[in-house]
């Protein structure tokens, strides 16, 4: 196995998050705000896009650092026609043990058996809501929910382990703790409630609005009974819990109440190839202008050591002291870089 590259407060590079596209045919309001998002939007043209090889090459180089897992996010992912493509590469030609995917789940029906032959070994899928009032706004289009739940159903058919995220907001869809939790806990699938996090410039974050992981697995809890599993792997994002009655698991994403910056191995490409080493970044190196500009794989390789081993990011570590001194900081775009 190849020795992991350190960053300066010893963490090693572990996992490598690939935007293949900034574009989304969602327009969640915490993410991707019409108002903003809209037909005036300057999306990533074309040209400026890695294609299928040059990813293959950008991870290739990322591999003798010690990456071992990549998870391709968007905007939305399954936009992206190559996608597939783009897996088959990743597991083939690069061998990568671990490649997943993270989508909203509005293409999944009639890709998920193409991925899962293409390789891919999971897939995590976006469920805010059951209530089709309240997703049509969570997903800023007044789309129905039961396609992505079809979705769901053709992924896990076609064989591929699937997780489900929920983003809580408080007074949105706090109320639906325990519908979300009966609905997927029936169907043994695990799912994981994220924190509200302030991400970007543009979804209006309020610390009111973040719902606390201590809340709800409070909930949770009182209607069926839990017990703390331990983590998976070093810098796994979510605290996981069992059902007590053996009914599966649920994790918690808590990156604002309980943050896990000291354990963080991940980094972030955007689609048009830059590198960022926090999800609160500001700032992104661009690794895809290097490739086009000659260099070659030793050189590509020595290129993103040097970024890692520069690496002091713990943004949500300081989040509390940043945002109580007013520190202003423009942030990339979950959209753009894919969370
Ligand atoms: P696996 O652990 O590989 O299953 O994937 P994952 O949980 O990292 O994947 P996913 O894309 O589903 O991530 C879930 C959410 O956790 C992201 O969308 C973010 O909201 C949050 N998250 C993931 N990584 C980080 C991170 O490094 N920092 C912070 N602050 N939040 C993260
Ligand atoms: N806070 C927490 N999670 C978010 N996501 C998007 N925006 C935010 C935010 N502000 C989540 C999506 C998806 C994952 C990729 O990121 O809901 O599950
Ligand atoms: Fe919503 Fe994900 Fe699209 Fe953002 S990228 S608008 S969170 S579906
Ligand atoms: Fe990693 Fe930045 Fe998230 Fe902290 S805030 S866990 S450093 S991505």
């Amino acid at each position: 196995m190849t020795a992991p590259a350190l960053d300066r407060l010893n963490r090693p590079l572990r996992d490598l998050r690939i935007s293949v596209t900034d574009r989304c045919n969602f327009r969640c309001p915490y993410c991707m705000p019409r108002e903003v998002f809209g037909p005036g939007y300057a999306f990533l043209r074309d040209p400026q896009l890695m294609s299928t090889e040059e990813i293959v090459r950008i991870v290739r180089a990322f591999r003798g650092l010690g990456v071992e897992k990549v998870r391709l996010t968007g905007g939305e992912p399954l936009l992206r026609a190559d996608v597939p493509e783009l897996v088959r590469a990743l597991k083939t030609e690069v061998a990568l043990r671990d490649v997943a995917l993270t989508t909203n789940g509005w293409l999944l029906e009639s890709k998920a058996v193409a991925l899962r032959a293409a390789g891919l070994d999971r897939l995590n899928v976006s469920v805010d809501s059951l209530d089709d009032t309240v997703a049509g706004k969570l997903n800023g289009l007044g789309f129905s929910i039961a396609r992505v739940l079809r979705g769901i159903d053709a992924a896990t058919a076609a064989g591929l382990p699937v997780k489900l995220n929920c983003v809580l907001q408080r007074g949105v869809n706090d109320g639906e703790i325990l519908t979300l939790a009966e609905y997927f806990r029936e169907r043994g699938l695990t799912l994981r409630f994220i924190e509200f996090m302030d991400v970007g410039n543009t979804n209006q974050w309020s610390a009111m609005q973040v719902v606390p992981a201590l809340e709800i697995v409070r909930r949770i809890n009182e209607k069926w009974p839990l017990e703390a599993v331990g983590p998976g792997y070093r810098g796994e994002v979510a605290t996981r819990y069992r059902y007590r009655d053996g009914r599966g698991q649920i994790g918690i994403i808590s990156s604002v109440t309980e943050p896990f910056c000291r354990d963080c191995n991940r980094a972030r490409l955007s689609a048009d190839g830059k590198l960022y080493t926090c999800l609160f970044a500001s700032l992104g190196w661009d690794v895809l202008g290097h490739l086009r500009g000659g260099a070659d794989d030793a050189e590509m390789q020595r290129f993103l050591t040097q970024i890692w081993s520069g690496r002091t990011d713990r943004y949500s570590d300081e989040r509390a002291g940043l945002l109580a001194d007013g520190t202003p900081r423009a942030k990339i775009e979950m959209s753009y870089i894919g969370g």
